[in-house]
């Protein structure tokens, strides 16, 4: 559910920041964020598929947008992609559990909380922009992507992945639902409990403030205009996960029903590597073929002119 069409940008920002703080702590196993090769393969070919199908040169200076725990950014630093990584984010939390795991993978990076929209950086400062899963938080697009070309040096490049789709939304509400209904026979077999929240924990900002986090979903034609009317030029949008996120969806679905501790680890890693597989049935048989539109998360690319 999004925020409200009434809510305004300060509320949006305001809600967002107290959300991801509430939920820095829990947010790599609630989404099975992986720093590992699992996590390094994942972002090596999303970087790849955006650019076209051609891993890029290493980049020199690099800048996160809305970085959170680091899934995107580190996980490219540490296989060598980022020389000089800096890591931007609304949430202060987010961020102090990102320097954390840097500190764990020795990747040497810098934290700065910001917004997107106003950044707090010189003009021609870094190679390329990136971020993963936040455009769709950004209250005010055109004003970000303004940003995003003022701080690129002439030919930088911006990379986007994990936005939300419009479409692949609808979609997924397909599996979100069966696996809701499903998930009293799965917890049986599989001897799960129910998860019961107590009234204090529902009462939380992480779950209080969840519906109102998300503020667009795109189409692919929204995202390929977007950059244009920043100033950027060679705007490439393709799709991303069909198969496996109808798949995913499922599955996360009913987990979410079951006690954490109470779901068997060969369920877990079953679903897990099984999600991995139809990401790259995905990847091999589907995204090359059918068109952006069809797909959960919509990759943007684009460059500033030299
Ligand atoms: C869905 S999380 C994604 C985090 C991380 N990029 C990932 O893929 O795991 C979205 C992130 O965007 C941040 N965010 C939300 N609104 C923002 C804004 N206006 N400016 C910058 N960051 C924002 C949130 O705090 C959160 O860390």
């Amino acid at each position: 559910m999004p925020a409200s069409p009434t809510a305004t940008p300060d509320h949006i920002k305001d809600v967002n920041t107290r959300y991801h703080d509430a939920a820095a702590d829990s947010y790599d196993s609630k989404w099975g964020i992986d720093f590992g090769e699992i996590g390094q393969e994942q972002v090596a070919s999303k970087l790849r598929r955006t650019m076209g199908g051609k891993m890029p040169e290493p980049f020199g200076d690099a800048l996160e947008i809305g970085a959170g725990t680091g899934y995107f950014s580190l996980n490219l630093a540490s296989q060598g992609l980022i020389e000089h990584l800096t890591a931007t984010d609304i949430s202060p939390g987010m961020l102090r559990s990102l320097e954390k795991t840097a500190g764990s993978l020795g990747v040497p990076v810098t934290t700065v909380v910001t917004e997107a929209e106003v950044l707090p950086f010189e003009d021609e400062s870094f190679d390329v922009v990136l971020g993963h899963a936040v455009l769709h938080h950004i209250p005010d697009l055109d004003s970000a992507f303004s940003e995003f070309l003022r701080v690129l040096r002439p030919g930088g490049s911006i990379v986007f992945c994990g936005e939300p789709s419009r479409y692949g939304d609808r979609l997924a509400a397909v599996p979100k639902r069966t696996g809701h209904l499903l998930a009293p026979v799965w917890r049986r077999l599989i001897q799960a409990t129910e998860l019961q929240h107590t009234e204090e924990e529902l009462a939380d900002d992480e779950h209080r403030l969840e519906p109102e986090v998300d503020v667009h979903a795109f189409v692919p034609a929204d995202l390929r205009a977007i950059p244009p009317r920043a100033g950027f030029e060679h705007t490439r949008v393709r799709g991303e996960e069909l198969v496996a996120n109808v798949w995913g969806w499922g599955m996360r679905s009913m987990e979410a029903t079951a006690a954490p501790d109470t779901i068997p680890i060969p369920w877990r890693n079953f679903a897990y590597r099984s999600y991995l597989g139809f990401q790259k049935v995905d990847q091999a048989i589907l995204e090359p073929y059918l068109p952006a539109e069809l797909f959960y998360n919509p990759l943007l690319s684009a460059k500033k002119p030299e």
